[in-house]
């Protein structure tokens, strides 16, 4: 089994991705940042989300701001204003740690070196880790990211930007500088790979309680896609998951040297990708371009039961 470490911020799709993690590998921590609704609400969800998995996994909060701008913007139209689809849940019993998510981040990968980093929200934590351990890349086995829009086409009022960067974008920055090398799982990447709503649908029905609760928080992130025009079920951290669990499930990927805009007039929080090898730098990313999907799809429906 693998052993990962998620720093993550719930989040619908994320609440996907993190059952995915459970009924796959061992979970040696969920570290959490602010991004689609604010740190009070991601830390409760990811709470909420141990209790129903019924494993001890600790849960570290992190910081509560990105690290130099205030966002514009945050995903409380797509996730609901608790990040869980305004369900309502119990105050959940799971406590989170007096440890600072980046601390823990620093601690757990010293414990356990070799897991693999699954960032599934904007990067604060990770590049506060960063800056207070530049080692800490040399004990990862692999970092995967959600994050980015490769050719441009975000989901930020930013228009080349989407949401993980475009949240704190030097942060991305940090991140991307100083790992040699990491998965990079963009948006346009999770658009390619959504699910008919048909099929989920029938594994929502046929699951457990898990898929009983995916079902519950799911509904306004679903409304708010099919608002935009967009069909199917679109799960970019689920995505970023499952190549977390199973780098074999690429079936394709670009090697590139992706770089972060931390200015620009239209573009700050775009991801630059030098697609034509312009700058002379070498590659920091594997982009995800394609992923087995019925693998994928497995992977999902086992997280839920079905
Ligand atoms: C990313 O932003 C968040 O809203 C999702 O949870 C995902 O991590 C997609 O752009
Ligand atoms: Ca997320």
């Amino acid at each position: 089994k693998p052993q990962l470490l998620i720093d993550t911020d719930p989040g619908v799709d994320d609440a996907l991705a993190i059952l995915m993690a459970h009924a796959h590998a061992d979970v040696l921590g969920l570290t959490i940042a602010a991004g689609n609704v604010g740190l009070a609400h991601t830390v409760r969800n990811a709470r909420t989300l141990v209790d129903l998995v019924g494993t001890p996994t600790p849960v570290f909060a992190g910081c509560p701001t990105p690290l130099v701008r205030m966002p514009e913007e945050d995903a409380v139209h797509v996730h609901g204003v608790d990040g869980l689809g305004d369900v309502g849940f119990a105050e959940p019993q799971a406590v989170a740690s007096a440890e600072h998510a980046a601390h823990a981040i620093l601690r757990l990968t010293r414990e356990h070196p070799g897991l693999t980093l699954v960032a599934l929200g904007p990067l604060t934590n990770l590049a506060l880790a960063l800056r207070l351990d530049p080692a800490l890349p040399q004990r990862v086995t692999r970092l995967v990211v959600m994050g980015g829009a490769v050719t441009g086409q975000g989901n930020t009022g930013k228009i080349p930007a989407e949401f993980n960067i475009g949240f704190d974008p030097e942060a991305a920055h940090v991140v991307f500088e100083a790992f040699p090398m990491f998965d990079l799982v963009d948006w346009e990447a999770t658009l390619r790979h959504a699910f008919i709503d048909e099929d989920f649908d029938a594994w929502l029905a046929a699951g457990d309680k898990r898929a009983a609760f995916f079902g519950q928080v799911f509904g306004t992130a679903r409304a708010f896609n099919r608002q935009r025009g967009r069909r199917g079920v679109i799960a970019a951290d689920a995505l970023a998951m499952a190549v977390a669990l199973d780098p074999d499930i690429v079936t394709r990927s670009e090697q590139r040297h992706v770089a972060v805009e931390l200015d620009g007039r239209l573009t700050r929080g775009a991801t630059v990708v030098d697609w034509l090898g312009r700058l002379g730098q070498p590659a920091n990313a594997r982009i995800v371009m394609e992923v087995d999907q019925a693998r994928f799809a497995a992977m999902v429906r086992r997280a839920l039961g079905a």
